[in-house]
């Protein structure tokens, strides 16, 4: 059984901390956790009935704990000095400036956070990595904590990686595949083993060097990414060749060395880590002087940007090889279904590339606001360049229209293009649909949700990734 007297804080109320410390204390009763965050208006959120993050299942969690042993608040100082296991859960982006740029990860975030604790601990702290780091950041982390002590305090630095996704993060959290912990001190390894052991089947918690658990998250996500960017680039090949990539992916699916999951073909894979974590692990074989083995994970992130061009372009070159002033819907603009996250969302890229081409974009999402998808749109015809240029900018201004239902997206427009695979979009009445769109009507599945025979039956130009409708009809 854990030390009675434990007591969590964690730094960074996100995506991870949010759900982690909410899964946390609603498991561990007795054990008070105190999630904090720099951010007043996430933490009033999280206070509140109207959660900053949409995760099913994730609500009825924090309201059976709030206000028990799970507090939200802003008081970094109190937080820390109050607990004796304090987890860092903040974001590590991308590097944007200086050296590494654009791959390295940026670790301001970690070190203020490092220095913070340095100065507000007293007595003894288990410090938890929680964000996902470069492996080796525990050796920064510790020299900070022990060179900027105020008080006397000591630490044990643990890694313990979250191998959650976004839209599952609760059942993700109630049955782990594993819970990973790395460090140095068997004790302070034990103290974490047995809040997690409160739910989790102990041979499922796994126990390594702090080295490993770092870099087993870098390669876990690596490998992921990997398993999509190879079923995307096979679904060009398909598109050529008459296959039919979800023919391809059951075939191989069942061979248990290769496995079915994660052969979904599609538009490209978005979400805040995948690219972000193979950079990081790019910039770190450069680093170590392994250039190709950076090289080759370096492959997966371009052939998903190469798989999100693609996308655009064939639609431009289908509907005439010209989009200008016509009318785009695009269904879903989260990265995935059941999150409202956008982060690296491949319709932010598609989207783009059609306002470029002049489209005019009607964009529905269930659960991403107006707000999100005007500043990421914004954000990524910047790129970098720090201003928008007055053209970009009358294109957002003139030519984005955020629906509120996916019907009136589509109403008078002469494409749908799928980008995100909500439930809802499968369900559609298509037949009502088709008759108030531009004829040829046109739709592009860029997540191969759809019954495309059907489709075609009522009268749509069908196309998804990776297979050839036409010629499958006519068969
Ligand atoms: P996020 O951006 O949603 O949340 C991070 C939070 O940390 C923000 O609210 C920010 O205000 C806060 N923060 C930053 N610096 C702070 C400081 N000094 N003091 C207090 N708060 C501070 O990020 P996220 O998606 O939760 O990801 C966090 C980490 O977990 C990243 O390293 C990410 O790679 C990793 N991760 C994310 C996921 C995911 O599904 N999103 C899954 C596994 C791992
Ligand atoms: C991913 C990992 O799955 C988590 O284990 C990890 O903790 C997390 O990254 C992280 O470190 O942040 P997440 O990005 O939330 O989780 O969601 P995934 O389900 O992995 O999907 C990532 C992207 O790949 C999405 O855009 C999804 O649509 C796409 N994808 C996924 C496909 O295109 N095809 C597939 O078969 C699977």
């Amino acid at each position: 059984m854990p030390d009675s007297k434990t007591s969590i804080c964690c730094i960074g109320a996100g995506y991870v901390g949010g759900p982690t410390m909410a899964m946390i204390a609603n498991k561990c009763p007795d054990i008070e956790v105190h999630v904090v965050d720099i951010n007043q208006t996430r933490i009033d959120a999280w206070n509140s009935d109207v959660l900053p993050i949409y995760e099913p299942g994730l609500q009825e969690i924090v309201a059976e704990a709030r206000g028990r042993n799970l507090k939200f608040s802003t008081n970094v100082d109190q937080a820390i000095r109050e607990s004796n296991m304090i987890f860092i859960s903040v974001n590590t982006p991308t590097k944007t400036f200086g050296v590494g740029a654009g791959r390295a990860a940026n670790l301001e975030y970690i070190e203020k956070c490092a220095r913070q604790i340095a100065s507000a601990s007293e007595g003894h702290k288990i410090v938890v990595e929680k964000s996902t780091l470069p492996v080796r950041t525990a050796e920064a982390v510790k020299r900070i904590l022990s060179t900027s002590s105020r008080n006397g305090a000591t630490f044990d630095v643990l890694s313990n990686p979250e191998f959650l996704a976004e839209g599952t993060a609760i059942e993700d959290l109630l049955e782990p595949d594993r819970v990973l912990i790395g460090g140095e001190s068997s004790q302070a390894i034990q103290k974490l083993v047995d809040v997690y052991a409160r739910w989790v089947d102990r041979k499922r918690i796994l126990t390594t060097n702090l080295w490993s658990s770092e870099l087993s998250k870098l390669t876990a996500n690596a490998f992921l990414a990997q398993r999509v960017s190879s079923i995307n680039a096979i679904s060009a090949l398909c598109e050529v060749t008459g296959a039919d990539v979800d023919e391809v992916a059951a075939a191989i699916g069942t061979d248990s060395r290769i496995g079915p999951k994660f052969l979904k073909a599609s538009v490209g894979f978005g979400g805040s880590c995948f690219q972000k974590d193979i950079l990081n692990l790019v910039y770190l074989c450069e680093h170590f002087g392994l250039n190709d083995v950076a090289a080759y994970w370096e492959q997966v992130v371009k052939m998903n940007d190469h798989q999100k061009s693609r996308f655009s372009r064939n639609i431009v070159k289908t509907m005439f090889n010209t989009v200008s002033g016509k009318r785009i819907a695009i269904w879903g603009f989260a990265f995935k279904k059941d999150t409202n996250d956008t982060r690296e969302s491949a319709a932010i890229h598609v989207c783009r590339d059609l306002l470029r081409e002049q489209a005019v974009i009607n964009i529905f999402d269930p659960k991403v606001s107006d707000e999100q998808i005007r500043n990421d749109l914004r954000d990524v015809m910047i790129n970098g360049s720090g201003e928008l240029s007055a053209t970009d900018r009358k294109l957002i201004e003139k030519n984005v229209h955020v629906a509120s239902s996916k019907q009136s997206a589509a109403s008078g427009a002469h494409a749908i293009a799928v980008l995100t695979e909500w439930d809802e979009f499968k369900t559609a009445d298509f037949e009502t649909i088709y008759d108030s769109m531009q004829k040829p009507a046109f739709l592009f599945d860029g997540r191969n949700i759809l019954d495309h025979k059907k489709l075609a039956g009522l009268g749509f130009d069908v196309h998804a990734i990776g297979k050839r409708i036409e010629a499958s009809i006519q068969a």
